[in-house]
């Protein structure tokens, strides 16, 4: 007898589209990730509401450095003013905020305003939602490898529940649920030690124009699945 998957606790999302969307309206690229953020907001807000508990929000991938100069420039001072912006919403929501990714990378400006929103609702009991910025899987597992290297563990000691707390964040659990907006059916270097047992669920919509009701789409196509986890 097949049993349906409960609802999920932990949503993974690569937000993707904000250029064509822009496109499509004659505007300007930049224009399309102001939109984006938008969404993000929206979509935070969603999730609390629908009793989510871990969201990560894929916003800039390593890949995305070798974008043009002024998108980068661009993204960078977006973001910093939405941290600035979506605090005092953060704090009402009783959302726990956090960044995942080479984190070292990223303007000072930028970096300042992540450390003080993630220590400012380090004690939120709410949704722990995540921003991935910088952030590519395969540098995660090498940072990982690196750091267990340097203690020179025996291999019996490097057990997957071990090698879990080497990653950016050893709270993190699996995804259940990973949407993609924007058309593509690709993962680009996300969560890629996670996302081992994930239900993949793909959608045209545009990141700026999903809303509440695509998320709860996505909730209630998840719902039917079975989840076999490679038994029967
Ligand atoms: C996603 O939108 C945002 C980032 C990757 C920063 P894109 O900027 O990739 O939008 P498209 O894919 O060009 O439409
Ligand atoms: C994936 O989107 C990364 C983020 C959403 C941050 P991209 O637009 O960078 O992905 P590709 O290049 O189409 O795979
Ligand atoms: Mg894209």
């Amino acid at each position: 007898m097949s049993k349906n998957a409960d609802p999920p606790r932990y949503i993974a999302v690569v937000m993707d589209g904000n250029g064509r969307w822009a496109k499509q309206r004659g505007l300007k690229r930049t224009q399309g990730h102001e939109a984006g953020a938008e969404s993000v907001r929206r979509i935070v807000r969603a999730a609390s509401e629908l009793a989510i508990r871990e969201l990560t929000l894929y916003a800039f991938s390593t890949e995305n450095w070798s974008r043009s100069r002024t998108e980068v420039k661009f993204l960078m001072g977006l973001l910093e003013r939405q941290l600035v912006e979506q605090r005092e919403e953060i704090m009402e929501q009783n959302v726990s905020f956090s960044a995942i990714g080479n984190l070292s990378k990223l303007p000072a400006g930028v970096r300042r305003e992540l450390a003080k929103t993630t220590e400012m609702s380090r004690r939120n009991t709410g949704l722990h939602a995540r921003l991935a910025l910088s952030y590519g899987g395969r540098p995660e597992i090498l940072d990982a490898i690196a750091r267990l290297c340097a203690e020179n563990r025996p291999r019996r000691k490097i057990t997957e529940k071990q090698f879990r707390k080497y990653l950016y964040d050893p709270a993190m659990h699996d995804p259940d649920l990973l949407i993609r907006t924007g058309g593509e059916k690709r993962i680009s270097n996300f969560l890629l030690w996670q996302v081992s047992y994930t239900e993949l669920y793909f959608t045209d919509v545009l990141w700026p124009d999903f809303g509440k009701a695509d998320l709860e789409a996505a909730i209630e196509d998840y719902k039917k699945r079975e989840r076999r986890f490679g038994g029967l």
